[in-house]
């Protein structure tokens, strides 16, 4: 398990233990988080699984793959540094206290 603290859209903050090996779209939904609404399932092709990842973590994690960037960049609530796509996450031992907080949709 893995201690991640995810923000839901009115503020509130609470700390998951993720499973490894699964997204960290999965693990946000998988907890009771309904903002995340992650409408495509995890096929990187809907940006409703749209994530701020607080400073210092971005550079820790696993790099964008092209077809995130282009997706998440077109978003109106795009953040440079900060947002991810959390389907394209695989959780990681090394990402014990990562904190998130889930994006706006427009
Ligand atoms: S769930 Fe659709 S892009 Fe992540």
């Amino acid at each position: 398990m893995v201690k991640i603290s995810v923000t839901n859209l009115a503020g509130q903050t609470r700390t998951i233990d993720a499973d490894e090996g699964m997204s960290l779209m999965e693990n946000i939904r998988a907890n009771d988080f309904d903002d995340l609404q992650a409408i495509c399932g995890g096929c990187c092709s809907c940006c409703t699984c749209h994530v701020y990842v607080e400073d210092g973590w971005y550079e820790k994690l696993p790099t964008q793959a092209d077809d995130e960037a282009m997706l998440i960049e077109d978003s109106e609530c795009f953040q440079p540094g900060k947002s991810r796509l959390s389907c394209q996450i695989e959780v990681s031992g090394d990402m014990e206290g990562l904190t998130v907080t889930i994006a706006p949709e427009v």
